[in-house]
């Protein structure tokens, strides 16, 4: 867990992700104990991390969050390895895949549509980001993904 925190901290300075300062801690990185979560682990550290979650909006879908890789470890295919984990875990339980990521993490959308994940959707966050603005938030959907049709959008909870 340290390692993953440090990893974390590297990363929010770097990307603003997550973009809430206060979520850099511990218990953003365990929320959600109704799914699953990996590390990337480059032999000594902890270099990544993906985790997945059951949806409320669809029982058939799962959610993608906190992917992210300490920036020294980056351009490596640790992310892509990461997504390529949860994408053969959720065609093992035949689910589809969604993410919600803000438009200014612009690695990380670059990277799902080089995978071919699809944007299906957008909304402005009810919350307040640590500039006073209001982020923009994309939801993206996996390749092939039947259900998109049927996310709800606008929850505008500040899962980021
Ligand atoms: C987005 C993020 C996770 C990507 O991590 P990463 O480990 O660098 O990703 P990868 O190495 O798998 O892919 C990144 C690039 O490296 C390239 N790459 C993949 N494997 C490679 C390899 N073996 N050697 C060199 N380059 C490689 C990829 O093609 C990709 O190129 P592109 O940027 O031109 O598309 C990382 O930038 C990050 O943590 N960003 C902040 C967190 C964030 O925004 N998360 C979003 C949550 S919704």
């Amino acid at each position: 867990m340290p390692a993953l925190l440090a990893a974390l901290k590297a990363t929010h300075e770097v990307d603003k992700y997550p973009v809430l300062p206060n979520h850099v801690t511990r218990e953003w990185l365990l929320d959600g104990d109704d799914g699953m979560a990996w590390v990337a682990e480059d032999g000594t550290d902890v270099v990544g991390h993906v985790a997945v979650a059951e949806t409320e909006e669809d029982p058939y879908s799962l959610s993608v969050h906190r992917l992210f890789v300490r920036p020294t470890a980056r351009g490596h295919g640790v992310a892509s390895a990461l997504l390529t984990t949860v994408e053969t875990y959720s065609k093992l339980l035949r689910q589809d895949l969604f993410l919600e990521v803000l438009s200014h993490n612009v690695d990380a959308i670059r990277l799902y549509e080089s995978r071919g994940w699809y944007r299906a959707g957008g909304y402005t966050a009810v919350w307040t980001g640590p500039e006073g603005t209001h982020p923009e938030i994309n939801l993206y959907a996996s390749p092939n993904n039947d259900r998109s049709h049927v996310i709800r959008l606008g929850a505008g909870r500040p899962t980021e």
